[in-house]
């Protein structure tokens, strides 16, 4: 960890954590209200410094900006913001003005703005949520000349012998933000720590840990409880008490560090980034659900996977030549394990230029991928963002002939070292970059490549094994002058966006204008990535504290709008045993991006090499994913459409239940699934904590669970168990055939899982579509809407779908759980016709237990995409 700085080690952190300055006021006589936005001059009493303050009304949500004049032109980060953001703006409505301040009101918001010191409180309802400068933490370091006697570190630092020249000297931001009445807060990814964030400083101020840091870095061997930045970031914190879920997003790409402190009172956070503007959204919630949607208003929603990219991945570091792929192909089908994806790591190249083959360990990879893709599978390649500078490698000639490279200080191609040794980086903040990156994925140009070729951006950081903290130089050059300290946290993001662009475009090529979707994982990630694919969460090591920890990390990161994420399963390096790969399969069946991954000098570890036991174990867990696939791509329709999460924390969905703020180690896999994983060696029973009033289901057995009256339970658990449970309340589609791939399920017919509540009701729903292409977009799918209620179980559109999709597939199984006689005292016809279903007591899921209760209906055949009714009659 020496190799990266503390706040201590970095100049602005150093200067502004913590430091408080009394002296910003507003100028009243300068305050003007321009329908959405206030306008106002801001003043330094110290310096005489001034500038300008915008706060923007928007319905759900508050935008306050703070820029120096046009003289000194700083840098706004591009891209992020979503091109429809004004159509949201809300309007002020002037409630009280006296010569200290002005009260406004927008929708159920007030918001107090006063002018000495600078001080924004803003309340819901009555209930105070969030105050800006409370403690005068603000600060902003203006524009200033160069002089003699200036303090050490304004101009120039230097960390482990690399010196930052720093040409504009000091222009840092911070303030302090509060939460009255909250004690916790989440998110801010990506960390490897708690999802409810610890406190870093105490209530006198004083550290007591290292601030949240955010700066995309390639951390080797990262700890599993740790305030460091890794390789992605997102400045969005999220902050609730009971009735009350709020959020601040902080747009600013440059190095940033956040403290957290806590008294009974209220959640007290201080910010600090090292360049960039002020431009901060405030989101006024007030449940979960509505500050996911304010954010993905604010950045825009998940794009929507290629269906196959849910199902299981196999990757390593490395799958060594031709015949290995296809032994280990072959072995997935052998021992009767479903998998979607074969990944190739950087030895499939030639010398780690990307975009090239190996000729003697991949002499023919276009017959490979066809081979693999006979099979219904896909292959990933990787394709880094450095560029061996090699003159002899067409990529970077052209790039380099163009002037596509990110120069030095001193106007020079930045020279790193990485994987292939001395290389150069594109610069993706240069549209022009983009668009050619984007063109070198053409099949004519991506030689070797086929449209089941999908793409993996690694080291996008980005990591630069020679340079401070194996990143970038912060004084490097980027398009239009500008330095790399103000984009570094977006700098992945556009690489991967360019990327994605590419694989948009040869779908487009090959497959006419409903294209198709590009699957690209990237490591490094800011907000917006959601819009262009996944990431996953790093280098982690195969220890249980690691498989703890991606827990938070993939809720922490979901809930900062990107929920297609996932931890690499069995852990990248180390060698897991038996029990281990086992709870990790198991625990990762849930996670919204699923793959085995493992570093190079790592024993094999392909599903079927840890004993028979464990074979069938990960077998069931992989299988346990593809049963669940139609509901989990559900999940990404709606995350797709209003940004909510797919793996959620359970205060996600029980806000009102104040015992559920502080866990982590259990999660909800959209809201009718709660999983209760083992992550402890040896376990014989796990602790369990049921919010609510249920009714839960185990979704093994279909038993009531009955926790004691505080909602906890012991659940006695073998290595073939994973505490899960069904909420009351909700139907969940899935798809039971054990199939080889997703492919080879097209087709298959489904199953309705129908969980009652306590009420005898229950809803659901399932989204269908050609799971590849642009289609969707034109309205060629199907959102289905199950309702039960009063023994009636129908299947209708969701209101206001277009209902233009169609398919013959039909319902194989309707499961009911939770009714209150006995199944075999049930008959059950379909309304409209005279058609009486066949109906009896059965297995709940693929599942041997079969309570009295469960009642399964057998080969109704109904289309799963059309409309039915089915009452269910006591008959006995
Ligand atoms: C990085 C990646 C890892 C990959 C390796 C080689 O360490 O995080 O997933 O296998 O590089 O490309």
């Amino acid at each position: 960890m020496e190799d990266f700085k503390k706040c201590t080690d970095a100049a602005f952190c150093n200067r502004l954590l913590g430091a408080r300055d009394e002296g910003y006021y507003i100028d009243p006589a300068s305050v003007k209200v321009f329908g959405p936005a206030v306008n106002a001059k801001l003043l330094n009493k110290a310096t005489g410094a001034d500038f300008t303050l915008t706060l923007k009304a928007y319905k759900g949500f508050v935008r306050l900006l703070v820029d120096e004049d046009a003289s000194r032109k700083r840098f706004e980060v591009p891209g992020v913001l979503m091109h429809d953001l004004e159509s949201r703006e809300g309007s002020w409505v002037m409630k009280a003005q006296t010569s200290e301040s002005w009260q406004l009101r927008c929708g159920d918001a007030e918001l107090q703005l006063r002018y000495s010191p600078l001080q924004i409180d803003i309340s819901i309802k009555g209930q105070p949520v969030m105050s800006f400068n409370s403690r005068q933490m603000f600060n902003f370091e203006h524009k200033r000349q160069k002089q003699e006697g200036d303090p050490e570190g304004w101009w120039e630092e230097t960390f482990k012998g690399h010196t930052d020249s720093k040409p504009r000297g000091p222009e840092g931001i911070s303030f302090d933000l509060a939460f009255p009445g909250m004690q916790h807060v989440y998110g801010l990814p990506e960390h490897a720590t708690t999802l409810s964030l610890k406190p870093t400083v105490d209530l006198a101020d004083n550290i007591t840990s290292e601030p949240y840091r955010l700066y995309n870095l390639d951390v080797f061997e990262y700890v599993a409880d740790s305030p460091f930045g890794l390789y992605g970031s997102i400045p969005f914190l999220w902050a609730q008490k009971l009735g009350f879920t709020v959020g601040a997003f902080w747009l600013n790409a440059a190095e940033m560090f956040v403290d957290v402190g806590k008294t009974d009172a209220a959640t007290f956070t201080n910010w600090v980034a090292e360049s960039g503007i002020l431009d901060l959204f405030l989101l006024l919630g007030p449940t979960p659900a509505k500050v996911s949607e304010q954010y993905a208003q604010i950045t825009g929603t998940t794009a929507l996977p290629q269906y196959f990219s849910l199902g299981y991945h196999q990757c390593r570091w490395n799958y060594r030549d031709e015949a290995d792929v296809r032994q280990v192909d072959a072995n997935f089908d052998k021992f009767d394990i479903p998998y979607d994806v074969i990944w190739l790591d950087i030895e499939h190249t030639d010398g780690k230029r990307y975009f090239t083959w190996d000729k003697n360990l991949f002499p023919d990879p276009v017959k490979l991928q066809e081979d693999v893709a006979s099979h219904g599978r896909k292959v990933v390649t990787i394709i880094d963002p450095h560029i061996k500078r090699d003159p002899g490698y067409n990529i970077y000639q052209e790039a380099e002939q163009n002037h596509y490279f990110v120069r030095d200080k001193d106007g020079k191609d930045f020279d790193g070292w990485c994987w292939p040794g001395s290389s150069s980086y594109l610069d993706m903040l240069n549209p022009e970059v983009r668009s050619w990156w984007a063109q070198q994925f053409s099949l004519s140009k991506y030689k070797g490549s086929t449209p089941n070729l999908y793409v993996w951006n690694d080291m996008n950081e980005p990591s630069v094994f020679n340079g401070p903290e194996i990143t970038m130089p912060k004084d490097n050059l980027h398009w239009g002058e500008v330095e790399h300290r103000n984009l570094h946290n977006l700098n992945g993001a556009l690489f991967h966006q360019a990327t994605a662009q590419g694989l948009v475009e040869r779908g487009k090529a090959v497959f006419g204008s409903d294209g198709d979707r590009p699957f690209v994982l990237s490591r490094a990630f800011f907000a917006g990535t959601q819009r262009i694919g996944p990431i996953w969460t790093g280098d982690n090591s195969a220890d249980w504290d690691h498989l703890r920890v991606s827990l938070p990390m993939i809720m922490s990161v979901g809930i900062a709008g990107l929920p297609f994420n996932g931890a690499d399963v069995g852990g990248f390096f180390g060698n897991p045993d038996a029990e281990l790969i086992t709870r990790w399969n198991q625990v990762a069946t849930f996670y919204p991006f699923f793959r085995g991954h493992a570093h190079l000098d790592t024993k094999r570890r392909e599903p079927w090499l840890f004993g028979e036991d464990a074979t069938r174990r990960i077998r069931e867990a992989i299988r346990a994913r593809y049963v669940l696939l139609p509901y989990i791509y559900t999940l990404f329709r709606h995350a797709n459409t209003t940004g909510l999460p797919i793996m959620r924390p359970l205060w996600y969905e029980f806000p009102e239940v104040e015992a559920t703020h502080g866990i982590d180690d259990e999660f909800l896999l959209g809201p009718a699934l709660l999983v209760a994983p083992v992550l402890d060696a040896g376990a014989e029973s796990r602790a369990v904590y049921l919010p609510g009033t249920g009714p839960w289901y185990s979704a093994k057995t279909g038993e009531v669970a009955t926790p004691d009256s505080s909602g906890a339970l012991s659940v006695p658990v073998t290595m073939d168990d994973v505490p899960s449970f069904l909420r009351g309340g909700h139907i969940l589609p899935l798809r039971e055939r054990a199939r080889r791939s997703t492919a080879a399920a097209k087709h298959d017919p489904y199953t309705l899982l129908v969980a009652l509540d306590s009420n005898g009701q229950a809803a659901g729903e399932l989204y269908l579509d050609d799971g590849s292409s642009f289609a969707f977009q034109r309205g060629l799918y199907a959102h289905r809407l199950f309702t039960f209620k009063d023994g009636l179980l129908s299947s209708q559109e969701l209101p206001g779908t277009p209902s233009r999709y169609s398919t013959d597939v039909a319902i194989e199984r309707i499961v009911v759980v939770g009714l209150r006689q006995p199944a075999s005292s049930f008959s059950v016809t379909e309304v409209g016709s005279v058609k009486v279903l066949q109906a009896g007591a059965g297995p709940v899921v693929l599942a041997e237990g079969v309570p009295e209760s469960a009642l399964v209906i057998r080969k109704p055949e109904l289309p799963i995409a059309g409309d039915w009714s089915i009452r269910l009659a006591v008959t006995a």
